[in-house]
C-alpha cells in the first residue's frame, strides 16, 4: 500500500499521475430527462457532498450505483459515469470521501491528494465509517430500491470500495462491489469474512506497474479465504487508470504508469453494465443451461437449430 502511494507521489512529481484539465466527457445520455443535483450530507462533524443523477423518463424507484472518486475527489469524470448509469435507468450517487473542506478536482495539487488519501488508506476505521455514509445517505431516497445497491470506484475509489465491500455485515443493501483500476488491493484493517455474501468484480490493467503479483495474490487470497464470489479482470497492454480519457495511450513504455486504453475501458464498462443486470435481478440468465428447453438449450441448440457441431443426444 505504501508503495502505491509512494509511486504515485513519484509519478506525481514527472506529472504522469495528474491532469489538469477537468475532461468535458462526451454527452451520451438525453439530457432532457436527466435530473441532477449536488446533495449535502454528513460523516459525524464532516460536511459532505455528493452528486445524485436519474432520468425521470422512468419513474418510480429503482437500483443504485454508488461511485467513489478517484484521488482528485469528485470531478467531472465521476459525474459523467453517473450519469451514464442513469441514462441506464438507475439513480447514481457519487460519493464524496474527502469533505467540503477540500477543493476537489484536477487542480487539487499531488502533494495534497497524496496526504488525503494516505489519511483514509491507513486508518481502515475512518475510511469505512466514511464509506458506508454514502451507503446510508443512498438509502435515504424513496427513488431508491433499498436492497438493490451496488458500488463501484475508480483508483482510490476501487480501494474504497473494497473497504466498503469489508464492512459487511453493516453494508445493508449493498449487492456487490466493482472497482476500476483499485488501489490498493489490500487492507490494514480486518479482511473479508467468511459468509461475506456480496460479489467482487476489478478490473485492473495486467501492465499496470502499481499492481504486483504480491498484491494481486494477497488479494485474491483474502476472497479465497473468505469463499466469496469474484472476479479478478486483467487486461492486457493496460496500465492504471486505463479508464480516463485524458490520459496519453500506452505506448508500451514500462515508465509509463497512466494510460487511456479505449477497448479494455468499454470491455470492463461492458462487463459492470452485466454485473448490474445480474445483481440487480434484470436478466433472465439464471440458468441458460438447461438440459431441456432453455434458450440455450445446447442438445436441441438455439431457437431449437441444432448446432453443426451439436453432439449428438
Ligand atoms: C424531467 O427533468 C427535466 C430536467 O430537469 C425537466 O425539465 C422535466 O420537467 C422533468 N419532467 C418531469 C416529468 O418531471
Ligand atoms: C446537471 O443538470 C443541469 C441542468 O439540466 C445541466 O446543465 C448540467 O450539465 C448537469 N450536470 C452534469 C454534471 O451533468
Ligand atoms: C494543499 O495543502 C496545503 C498544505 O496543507 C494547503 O495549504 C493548501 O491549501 C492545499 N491546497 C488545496 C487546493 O487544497
Ligand atoms: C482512525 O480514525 C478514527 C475515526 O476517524 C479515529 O477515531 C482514530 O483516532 C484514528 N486512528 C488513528 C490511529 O489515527
Ligand atoms: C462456499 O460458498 C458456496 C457458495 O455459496 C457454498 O455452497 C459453500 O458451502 C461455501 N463453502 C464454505 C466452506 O463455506
Ligand atoms: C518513457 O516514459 C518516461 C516517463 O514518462 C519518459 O521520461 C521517457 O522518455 C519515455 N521513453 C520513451 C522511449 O518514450
Ligand atoms: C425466465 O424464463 C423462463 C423460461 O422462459 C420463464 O419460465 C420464467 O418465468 C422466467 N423467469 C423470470 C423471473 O422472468
Amino acid at each position: 500500500m505504501a508503495l502505491l502511494v509512494q509511486l504515485c507521489v513519484l509519478l506525481a512529481a514527472v506529472s504522469a499521475c495528474v491532469a489538469q484539465m477537468d475532461y468535458s466527457y462526451p454527452t451520451l445520455w438525453n439530457p432532457a430527462t436527466l435530473v441532477n443535483s449536488t446533495v449535502s450530507y454528513k460523516d459525524g462533524s464532516t460536511s459532505l457532498q455528493g452528486y445524485l443523477a436519474y432520468t425521470n423518463s422512468t419513474m418510480g424507484p429503482r437500483p443504485a450505483v454508488i461511485i467513489y472518486p478517484d484521488w482528485d475527489g469528485i470531478s467531472n469524470y465521476e459525474r459523467w459515469r453517473a450519469n451514464l448509469l442513469a441514462a441506464e435507468g438507475y439513480i447514481a450517487f457519487v460519493a464524496d470521501i474527502y469533505s467540503t473542506a477540500v477543493k476537489q478536482g484536477p487542480s487539487l495539487p499531488a502533494a495534497n491528494r497524496s496526504v488525503l488519501m494516505s489519511e483514509f488508506r491507513t486508518n481502515s476505521t475512518k475510511f469505512r465509517t466514511r464509506v458506508l455514509t454514502s451507503l446510508a445517505q443512498v438509502r435515504t431516497y424513496d427513488l431508491v430500491q433499498k436492497d438493490k445497491i451496488f458500488a463501484i470506484g475508480y483508483c482510490f475509489g476501487g480501494g474504497a470500495v473494497l473497504e466498503l465491500m469489508r464492512s459487511w455485515p453493516a453494508t445493508t443493501g449493498l449487492l456487490g462491489v466493482g472497482g476500476f483500476h483499485a488501489g490498493p488491493l489490500t487492507t490494514t484493517g480486518t479482511k473479508a469474512q467468511p459468509g461475506n455474501p456480496l460479489i467482487v468484480q476489478v478490473y485492473q490493467g495486467a501492465d499496470d506497474p502499481g499492481m504486483t503479483q504480491d498484491m494481486r495474490t494477497a488479494f485474491t487470497s483474502e476472497l479465497r479465504a473468505a469463499n466469496m464470489t469474484w472476479n479478478f479482470y486483467a487486461y492486457g497492454r493496460t496500465v492504471h487508470a486505463f479508464t480516463l480519457m485524458e490520459n496519453p495511450l500506452w505506448n508500451g513504455n514500462k515508465s509509463q504508469s497512466n494510460g487511456y486504453n479505449p477497448a479494455a475501458d468499454r470491455a470492463s464498462w461492458w462487463a459492470l453494465r452485466g454485473l448490474l443486470m445480474e445483481s440487480f435481478g434484470l436478466t433472465n440468465m439464471s440458468n441458460p443451461y438447461t438440459a431441456t428447453g432453455g434458450a440455450y438449450d445446447y442438445q436441441t441448440g438455439i431457437n431449437g437449430q441444432r448446432l453443426a457441431n451439436a453432439v449428438a443426444a
